[in-house]
């Protein structure tokens, strides 16, 4: 079931053009602007490897769908429907944030004030989706998990990654860390 890297590449090149659901920019351009701000701001290989891949669970389930890109009308789970895929040929640290992301957008919600009113439209639509804000007890209690900040800061990557006619570094420039990451890993 594990993808290896020409699939990952295959699935960002040619499902990765369709728009982002709701969002002004496609899937590529945000998988790629997510990893770029994470590798702006300094972060590790494997953050910034679940930055460029944190949203393939959307391009596996309109693949699976046969659609041409998800159905924004229901939560397709893309956080956890990715990691069987991802899963023996990634590391914790690449996955963990990434099955963390909607959690924390749910969490920043209950956390930090103000955080909920900078979310894109899309973004409100799909938090009620997946359970809405988190209450006190279940934003301290994911604090307390491995990965929790890291995947914090991929959201806050995330966020952030929706800006039409970005210029950014194409899919090449990641594919020689996700190689090794993956051989790492093997
Ligand atoms: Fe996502
Ligand atoms: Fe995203």
């Amino acid at each position: 079931m594990s993808l290896n890297l020409h699939d990952i590449q295959r699935l960002l090149d040619e499902r990765g053009p369709q728009q982002y659901g709701l969002e002004a920019v496609s899937q590529l351009e945000h998988a790629l602007q997510c990893a770029h701000l994470a590798q702006v701001a300094g972060e590790s290989d494997a953050l910034v490897i679940a930055c460029l891949l944190h949203d393939l669970g959307h391009l596996l389930a309109a693949e699976k769908d046969g659609t041409r890109e998800h159905d924004t009308d229901r939560d397709d789970l893309h956080q956890y429907a990715v990691l069987p895929f991802l899963r023996g040929i990634l590391p914790d640290a690449v996955l963990e944030p990434i099955r963390l992301h909607v959690d924390a957008k749910r969490c920043l919600c209950q956390i930090e004030t103000g955080y909920f009113e900078s979310l894109s439209p899309a973004s409100v639509h799909s938090l009620a989706q997946q359970g809405g804000p988190f209450t006190e007890v279940q934003a301290r209690a994911f604090l307390h998990l491995p990965h929790a900040e890291e995947a914090i800061r991929l959201r806050r990557y995330d966020d952030l990654a929706k800006v039409p006619d970005c210029a950014v570094p194409p899919l090449d420039h990641y594919l020689p860390r996700l190689a090794q990451l993956m051989l790492q890993s093997a």
